[in-house]
């Protein structure tokens, strides 16, 4: 069974101009242990993916449709949550996710630079997650907090300094610890590195995996950089315009991707490609998620497109077993029979 099961998953936010469909769709699924990279240009509907998991959702967004299972509990569309009217619905969902966050799925976010509350000490604030969590003392907490601070790599001593003595790599670690606090099942990192110096990056991603594969925990990392995914995934989903595009195993999807828009993706990187050649890059830009184009999302900006493509959503092929792709033509790309028609 897996441990986090995607299946047809859609969240809408509602906006004065009408509805912006973030996420349409979605499947994917990821077993224990396992690291998946989620990724994609930015404005495809990642975080809104990271939070509809997390239930985070923020008060003009919603699943309007699908379910999400967690370690054999769906957490999301069940029909219990689904029978309720909508006010009551957020309040069932705070109740259900109160021991679920931390303890299960936690979440590194984007801003993490900002996540921690500015009047308190880094250390307390990491001990009260644990005690939240755990039945322990303080002096415990405490214990497991310097414990912690020395797994992610940061001087124990400044465990009672507060946030803003911390620099950014210090917080970004501290974050780390926070997410490691309750020992979950799944860490979401959402863009955890882009706030830090390149060498940083480096570094604190090269850290995270180490964590996250002594501790044995499952990890969805979210990030536009699809050459960070190739150093530390196993699975790799490729989002555009609120769709999964391709999904499947990172070698199957860089060796024979089987979608357009995967494989500019896959070309505009260098490190993946070995080759020296000028690097790609698609042109236009994503569509506008409140007023998105008709048919096939990518058609307006991909070379193969061909009449169907404006007419009609593709819906998703597996193209070989665990490997799909959403594309009118997504077999004869994977056998390599297509030709650009532009
Ligand atoms: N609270 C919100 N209200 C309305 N639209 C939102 C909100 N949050 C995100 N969006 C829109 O949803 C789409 C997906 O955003 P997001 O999930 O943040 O993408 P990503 O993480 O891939 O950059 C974007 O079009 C974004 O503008
Ligand atoms: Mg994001």
């Amino acid at each position: 069974m897996a441990l986090l099961e995607l299946k047809n998953v859609s969240v809408h936010y509602g906006i004065q101009r009408g509805t912006v469909k973030a996420v349409e769709n979605v499947s994917f699924n990821l077993d224990r242990g396992e690291t998946l990279g989620l990724v994609g240009e930015s404005g495809c509907g990642k975080t809104t993916a990271a939070f509809a998991i997390t239930r985070l959702l923020p008060e003009n967004g919603e699943i309007v449709e699908g379910t999400i299972t967690f370690d054999g509990r769906i957490i999301a569309g069940s029909e219990e949550e689904m029978a309720l009217p909508p006010k009551k619905r957020r309040k069932y969902v705070e109740n259900m996710m109160t021991d679920f966050r931390w303890d299960e799925v936690s979440m590194i976010f984007q801003s993490a630079m900002n996540a921690f509350n500015p009047v308190f000490k880094v250390g307390d604030q990491i001990g009260e997650a644990i005690r939240a969590h755990d039945d322990v003392t303080k002096e415990e907490a405490r214990k497991k907090v310097i414990e912690l601070f020395k797994l992610v790599g940061l001087d124990p001593e400044r465990i009672d300094g507060f946030p803003h003595e911390y620099s950014g790599g210090m917080k970004q670690r501290g974050m780390i610890a926070m997410a490691l606090a309750c020992n979950p099942k799944l860490i979401i990192a959402d863009e955890p590195t882009t706030a830090l110096d390149v060498i940083m990056q480096d570094r604190v991603l090269a850290e995270i995996r180490d964590l996250q594969r002594k501790l044995g925990m499952a990890m969805i990392i979210i990030t536009h950089d699809i050459s960070v995914v190739a150093e530390v995934a196993e699975k790799i989903a490729i989002m555009y315009a609120g769709r999964v595009f391709e999904f499947g195993g990172i070698e199957s999807v860089f060796e024979r991707p089987a979608n357009p828009y995967a494989m500019g993706l896959l070309a505009s990187f260098p490190s993946i490609i070995g080759e020296k050649k000028p690097l790609y890059s698609i042109p236009g830009s994503p569509p506008d998620l409140a007023n998105p184009p008709s048919g096939c999302k990518f058609h307006p900006r991909c070379k193969f497109a061909k009449e169907i493509c404006k007419d009609e959503e593709p819906e998703l092929v597996e193209v070989e077993p665990n490997h799909f792709s959403l594309c009118h033509f997504a077999l004869e790309l994977f056998n390599g029979q297509l030709s650009e028609v532009r």
